[in-house]
C-alpha cells in the first residue's frame, strides 16, 4: 500500500495534475482481456522528467510501477497486478518526424499504430507491422510486446521495423539504444533487448521506426476449403512454390459460423475454413503471383477461390476479421485466446490436435489467425460462467501449450507472456535460459520495481524487491 506521506511526495514529484486517485483509475485497470486490476494511482505523464522523477521515488519506497499504453494488450502486460502506479503514456501522442529519404519516423511511443500507417501513406511510405488492434492499440505497446499482424508474413513482426529507442531505465537515467541508419553494430543490441521486453526492462519516450515504400497494388483471394486440414495442407502447397503472400489469414468453420452473416461475399455450405490471401508490389509482379496463389490453393483442395479486390468487399472482409476476437469475446461468456505457433508443416496436425483437446474437456475450441506464420489463436470457449469452468478452461489452455511445443512451436508468437503465462514458460524455456533472463531484469532493476510479477514467476521476495 503507498502511505499517504509517500503520495504526497509523489505529487510534488510528478505534479498534481499528472496525478489520478480517484475513479478514472478504472479507465487504468483492465487490457482486452477484461480482468482488471486497480492501481493505486495512476500517473498520466507528458514529460520524460515526471517519468525520470516517479522512477526515483518509486525506487526509494519500493512501489512497483506499470508502464501502460492503450491497453489493447492480451496477456496483461499492462496491469498493475502487484498494486503500485500505472504510468500512463497515452499523452505521448506525437509523431515528431517522417524523414522520406532516410525512411523512417520519429514518434513518441503514445501514436495509435493506424495514425502512423495514416501519416506514412500521405509520404508514400508503408509501416507494416498492423495488430487486429491497429485502430486502437500504441506504437509503444507494439514495441514493448514485439507485436505481430496479417503482414508479418511477408514483411516481419515489430521488430525490424525498430532503428532506436529512447527510454527511461528503472533507475531514472534515460538511455539511447540503437541508431538511425540502416546498420549499425557496435556494442550489444539493447535496442533488441528492449524490444519484447513488456514493460519490464524500461519506459519507451521516442521511437524512431522504419518505413518501407508503400507497395503500388494489392489483390485480395479467398480461399473456401473443404475441411480443417486443408488449411494446413494449403499454406505448405503456397510455400512450397516458392510464394510469397503478403496476408494469409485463416478461419476454421466455427470462427466463420459467428461471422457469415456479415461477410460481403456468399459461402457455400460445403465451406468449412478459409483463408484469405493478399499479394502486393507493382503492377505486373501482383498480377502473376495472385494468379499462382489461386493456383496453389486450387491444388491443397480449395473448393473455389473468390477474388474480393479494392474498394468495400476488402474493406469488410478485414473488418471482419480484425473484430473477430472482440466478436468471439461477445458471444461467448468466457474466452482463453492463446497465440501459439508452430512450424508451417506441423500446422495440419496442430489444428486437428487442439480441436480434438476442446472435444475431450467438452469445450469449444475454435481456432483462426495468422496461418501463414503457423500462428494460431487458439480460443478456449464456454457459455458456462464461474471459475470451476474457468479452471476446466485452463487445463485445456495447457494442452494447447504443450502441445504448440512438442510440435517444435511456442506457447507464444505475439501476445507475450505478461501475467497469464508465467506458470507455462517452463514449457518452453531451459531453467538456464530463464535464469539468465532473469539476471538481466536484476541488473535493470535491482528493486524489481518496472512492471514486477511479469514473463518470470518471480517468487514473493523478487515480487517485493526486498
Ligand atoms: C488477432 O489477430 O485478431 C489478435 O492477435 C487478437 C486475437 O484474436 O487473439
Ligand atoms: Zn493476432
Amino acid at each position: 500500500m503507498i502511505t499517504a506521506d509517500q503520495l504526497r511526495e509523489l505529487e510534488r514529484a510528478v505534479g498534481a495534475a499528472a496525478l489520478v486517485l480517484d475513479d478514472r483509475r478504472q479507465a487504468y485497470a483492465a487490457d482486452e482481456l477484461k480482468m482488471p486490476h486497480l492501481p493505486e494511482a495512476v500517473v498520466d505523464a507528458t514529460t520524460v522528467e515526471q517519468i525520470q522523477a516517479l522512477m526515483r521515488w518509486a525506487n526509494r519506497h519500493h512501489v512497483p510501477v506499470t508502464p501502460r499504453g492503450a491497453g489493447t494488450g492480451l496477456s496483461g502486460g499492462a496491469l498493475a497486478n502487484r498494486g503500485g502506479v500505472v504510468l500512463s503514456m497515452a499523452r505521448f501522442n506525437r509523431i515528431l518526424e517522417i524523414d522520406p529519404v532516410n525512411r523512417f519516423a520519429v514518434v513518441e511511443p503514445g501514436v495509435i499504430n493506424m495514425t502512423l500507417q495514416a501519416a506514412a501513406a500521405a509520404h508514400g511510405l508503408f509501416y507494416p507491422p498492423d495488430p487486429a488492434s491497429w485502430e486502437s492499440c500504441s506504437l509503444g505497446g507494439n514495441v514493448a510486446e514485439e507485436s505481430g499482424g496479417p503482414h508479418c508474413v511477408k514483411y516481419g513482426a515489430t521488430r525490424p521495423y525498430v532503428l532506436q529507442i529512447e527510454a527511461v531505465l528503472p533507475s531514472g537515467e534515460t538511455v539511447v539504444c540503437g541508431v538511425r541508419t540502416r546498420k549499425g553494430v557496435v556494442g550489444y543490441s539493447l535496442r533488441d533487448l528492449l524490444i519484447g521486453s513488456e514493460g519490464t526492462l524500461a519506459i519507451f519516450t521516442k521511437l524512431v521506426l522504419r518505413l518501407l515504400p508503400k507497395p503500388r497494388r494489392v489483390r485480395t483471394l479467398l480461399a473456401l476449403l473443404p475441411d480443417l486440414a486443408s488449411a494446413g495442407r494449403l499454406v505448405t502447397t503456397v510455400f512450397r512454390a516458392g510464394l510469397c503472400p503478403s496476408c494469409m489469414e485463416f478461419m476454421d468453420e466455427r470462427a466463420l459460423d459467428l461471422v457469415r452473416d456479415q461477410l460481403p461475399l456468399a459461402l457455400p455450405a460445403a465451406c468449412r475454413a478459409v483463408v484469405l490471401l493478399e499479394a502486393d508490389g507493382g503492377e505486373e509482379e501482383v498480377e502473376r503471383e495472385a494468379e499462382l496463389l489461386g493456383g496453389s490453393c486450387l491444388d491443397a483442395g480449395a473448393l473455389d477461390v473468390l477474388v474480393a479486390d479494392g474498394g468495400e468487399k476488402r474493406e469488410r472482409l478485414w473488418e471482419v476479421r480484425r473484430r473477430l476476437s472482440t466478436t468471439t469475446r461477445e458471444r461467448f461468456v468466457q474466452k482463453l485466446s492463446e497465440d501459439i505457433a508452430v512450424p508451417l508443416d506441423r500446422l495440419e496436425e496442430c489444428l486437428a490436435a487442439s480441436r480434438r483437446l476442446g472435444d475431450e474437456a467438452g469445450l469449444t475450441v475454435l481456432a483462426y489467425g495468422h496461418i501463414g506464420d503457423g500462428n494460431l489463436h487458439v480460443n478456449v470457449l464456454s457459455t458456462v460462467p464461474g471459475p470451476a469452468e474457468n479452471r476446466r478452461m485452463w487445463l485445456v489452455v495447457g494442452e494447447v501449450f504443450r502441445l504448440a511445443v512438442q510440435l517444435d512451436g511456442t506457447i507464444s508468437a505475439e501476445h507475450g507472456v505478461g501475467c497469464w503465462k508465467q506458470s507455462y514458460i517452463g514449457l518452453e524455456l531451459s531453467p538456464l535460459s530463464q535464469r539468465l533472463q532473469m539476471d538481466i531484469k536484476r541488473l535493470f532493476d535491482p528493486n524489481n520495481i518496472l512492471n514486477p510479477g511479469k514473463i518470470f514467476d518471480w517468487p514473493q521476495r523478487e515480487e517485493t524487491g526486498l
